[in-house]
């Protein structure tokens, strides 16, 4: 097709430590795609992020996540529009979340036979602006509602603790549990953030990790122990919160920030002891697993956003350049909310 299509394609791996930034990057302009029979094009809306990404850039170093290799497209998610389509079930002007790379239009085939092609959702109901869907509508709240809901299975009542609360994630599960009727504490870095989780979301308490001693705060905020842990980071924090769960507690674990990407790899908790005398479950949970029930939570979730018991918290970033910066911001720690990029 006629016109340009920029990309970010990776020129070196990131060396440990090392911040993200455009200098990783080649910015390369090649034609729009020509989509052959049963593929289709999307023009990128909107680009969403994970802290998995850092791994991406990794190379060898990656444990978890296979890297991209020097030259391609950065991976990523991303939302848009279909602008032309040789697919029988994806017709031109619907739209699509799915992986576009950092780069203003994809090819996509439609395939959704493999885990990482699964990630292709198509937007029954999409709203404005279209980011929504890679925030509050879109992966992150189904991490949340998914992890919460079937591994946490809350009930009225119950205290539940989230770190990395004001991230993408932790926020839209402190809304779901407030939304379920539970007892809703925090866990943030900084006292704007804090004050973000009590004012804006909701929270009924909030812990500073970096000022504020884990262990004494759960103590206060949680006298009959944490009912449900849902975990974004691990570390100490899930460590002191095995300490103080409750009896029949629930650890979701979502995410391990805090030490994911350290090298050599860090030891272990040690408070796992109390699953035992708690007679408690630590469960992980994998988002994509419930790609086929994406559909009926994106529902609830606009019914909850209409009805205002949802409220937006995507920070938004302007233009394709700007996407690295963006996911260096999950690490920085600098905002609240879920990151989003607007073409
Ligand atoms: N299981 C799944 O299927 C699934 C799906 C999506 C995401 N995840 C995982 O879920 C977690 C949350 O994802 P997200 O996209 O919402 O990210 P996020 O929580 O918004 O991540 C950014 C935040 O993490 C915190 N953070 C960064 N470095 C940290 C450190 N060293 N120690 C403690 N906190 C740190 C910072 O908040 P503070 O300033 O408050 O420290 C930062 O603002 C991530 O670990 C992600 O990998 C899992």
């Amino acid at each position: 097709m006629a016109g340009i299509n920029r990309q970010l394609r990776l020129k070196r791996n990131i060396k440990q430590g090392e911040e993200i930034s455009l200098d990783l990057f080649d910015v390369v302009e090649s034609e729009i795609p020509e989509p052959a029979e049963g593929q289709f094009v999307v023009k990128t809306a909107a680009l969403g992020f994970s802290p998995a990404q850092r791994a991406y850039l990794m190379g060898a170093e990656s444990r978890f996540h296979e890297p991209i290799a020097i030259g391609e497209v950065m991976r990523g998610r991303g939302v848009g529009e279909v602008i032309a389509s040789r697919h029988p079930d994806f017709k031109v002007g619907e739209v699509v979340a799915c992986s576009t790379g950092w780069q203003e239009y994809s090819l996509q085939s439609g395939d959704t036979s493999g885990l990482l092609v699964k990630t292709l959702q198509k937007v029954n109901n999409p709203q404005q602006p279209l980011h929504l869907h890679l925030g509050i509508l879109g992966s992150s709240a189904f991490s949340a509602y998914f992890g919460f809901l079937k591994i946490g299975q809350p009930k009225a009542g119950e205290t539940v603790v989230i770190s990395s609360a004001a991230g993408g994630v932790g926020s839209i599960v402190a809304q779901i549990a407030k939304i379920k009727g539970c007892r809703v504490v925090g866990i943030a870095g900084g006292v704007e953030k804090c004050l973000w989780l009590k004012e804006f979301v909701g929270c009924d308490a909030v812990i500073d990790y970096k000022a504020d001693s884990l262990d004494e705060k759960f103590k206060e905020y949680c006298p009959n122990g944490i009912d449900i842990y849902f975990d974004n980071v691990g570390g100490d924090t899930l460590d002191y919160a095995l300490k103080n769960l409750a009896l029949k507690g629930r650890v979701v674990v979502c995410g391990m920030i805090s030490t994911e990407y350290h090298e050599p790899p860090l030891p272990g908790p040690r408070y796992y002891y109390n699953l035992i005398y708690k007679r408690a479950r630590m469960e992980g949970f994998f988002v994509w697993d419930y790609h086929e029930e994406f559909p009926a939570a994106e529902q609830e979730l606009i019914e909850w956003y209409q009805s205002g018991q949802l409220k937006s918290t995507e920070v938004v970033f302007n233009g394709l350049l700007s996407a690295p910066e963006a996911l260096q911001s999950m690490f920085a720690g600098s905002a609240c909310g879920i990151r989003v990029v607007d073409l």
